[in-house]
């Protein structure tokens, strides 16, 4: 990350149990390259120690606001030097300070003289969540311009089920990252991005398939628009919701023999290809354009059904172009631009690093990104990913940089930043 694109961040943690939470959020902001300062009011502190924090961002902690002698008004000197704050947990009490100015320990007085932009993210039980008084105060603060985040809705630590949690860190995360990050990384750059799964229909109603959300795809895409790219997403499938951007257009494919047709006619005008897609190997040899019924079984005769055993029908399957393959190939027959980076990504379950560097000279890419998909908490409809990113080297191809879990927005920019521009 450079200079300017590392930002102050100022976290305000009020008494709520989801300031342990905050403990992820601090250090997740910290990996990213951002300067973090924690302002904890007095009830906080008795979730999470500040210590924690000073440890998590390698500054000190405020809690007071007259606690630090050599900085004898601090809530007016955080306040200027944060280029973002976010209130959370914030209780039903900070947002009521909040709406109506009131001004009585380091955070409310830090929050109150702080000009930026401030995002809060509500966290308490759900009948003070839903109260009148606290849902017309979260309206006024909306709309004098503050962020809000949440609150999500499930299990509360109070035994109650419903809104009032506070959302997870990775969404805080995101959310923060959203508002600070501008890079001019991919300023005026093409980026051809193909994501989700594909569907390879036997007959109208069924068809061959995987697990692929399309999430790594779409935060890449949400992060190359961010860094200044016009991006061309080709889109299996998927639930997801994709960003709506003057400079994104969107293609929506079914089969891998769509995504191949749309990837091939799109890639020659490309400065950056991505292959995030799960695309199926194989499809049916033949497609039924009605649906395909089961074996009828003989009639009853006089009630008694005799036994027969159905003979289950044998699906024949036919290989799919590889589109990854196809686009390295074009590249080495000079029908691609001859700066234009190719990425692939890899899902492996064993061996991952020897597969992954065994397809990267296959398929022709220039990196190649390989997550586990056999861990259970990263990869497949997960928010978080882990993932090696492998590159050609004096030596062959080796590991250029191991990206440890985090979430996808994140590591989306970290393969963004590690692939283009090279060298
Ligand atoms: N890929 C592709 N076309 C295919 C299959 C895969 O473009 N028909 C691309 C994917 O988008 C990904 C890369 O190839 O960027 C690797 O995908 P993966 O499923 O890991 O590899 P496969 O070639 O299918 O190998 P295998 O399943 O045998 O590991």
């Amino acid at each position: 990350m450079n200079q300017s694109q590392q930002k102050t961040i100022l976290l305000g943690i009020t008494g709520g149990i989801a300031a342990y939470k905050i403990c992820d959020l601090a250090r997740q902001l910290v990996r990213a390259g951002h300067k973090v300062k924690v302002v904890m009011t007095a009830a906080a502190t008795q979730f999470v120690g500040p210590a924690t924090f000073r440890a998590l961002t390698n500054n000190p902690v405020a809690t007071e606001l007259f606690d630090d002698p050599a900085a004898p008004i601090n809530h007016i000197n955080l306040a200027e030097e944060a280029d973002l704050m976010l209130i959370a947990p914030a209780t039903a009490n900070v947002i009521a300070k909040l709406t109506h100015g009131r001004a009585d320990d380091l955070l409310t007085t830090t929050a109150l003289a702080f000009q930026g932009r401030l995002l809060i993210a509500p966290a308490m039980n759900t009948q003070m969540y839903l109260d009148p008084a606290t849902q017309a105060n979260l309206k006024t603060l909306e709309q004098r311009g503050v962020t809000l985040i949440g609150p999500a809705t499930g299990q509360l630590a109070c035994g109650d089920s419903g809104p009032g949690r506070m959302v997870e860190a990775d969404e805080l995360f995101d959310k923060v990252a959203e508002c600070v990050h501008s890079s001019t990384l991919l300023a005026g750059k093409k980026v051809l991005i193909s994501a989700g799964p594909t569907r390879e229909y036997l007959d109208p109603v069924r068809y061959l398939s995987n697990r692929s959300s399309g999430k790594m795809g779409l935060a890449l895409a949400r992060e190359a628009l961010r860094a200044g790219a016009g991006v061309q997403l080709v889109l299996g499938p998927v639930t997801e919701p994709v960003p709506v951007d003057p400079h994104l257009t969107r293609r929506d494919v079914v089969s891998a023999e769509d995504m191949h047709a749309c990837m091939t006619e799109a890639a020659p005008k490309a400065d950056l290809i991505i292959c995030t897609a799960a695309v199926s190997d194989y499809r049916p040899s033949e497609y039924s354009s009605s649906k395909i019924k089961k074996p009828v079984q003989p009639q009853a005769q006089s009630g008694f059904v005799a036994p027969v055993t159905l003979i289950a029908p044998i699906v024949s399957l036919t290989e799919n172009p590889d589109i990854l393959a196809g686009l390295g190939q074009m590249k080495v027959e000079g029908k691609l631009r001859s700066d234009a980076v190719i990425v692939g990504f890899a899902a492996e379950t064993d061996n991952m690093e020897a597969s992954a560097a065994e397809k990267l000279e296959r398929k022709g890419a220039d990196f190649l990104v390989a997550n586990d998909v056999s861990a259970t908490d990263i990869g497949f409809e997960s928010e978080q990913n882990a993932v090696t990113i492998f590159g050609k080297t004096a030596v062959g191809v080796d590991v250029l940089r191991r990206l440890e879990k985090s979430s996808k927005t994140l590591i989306a920019r970290q393969i963004l930043e590690t692939v283009y521009p090279r060298g």
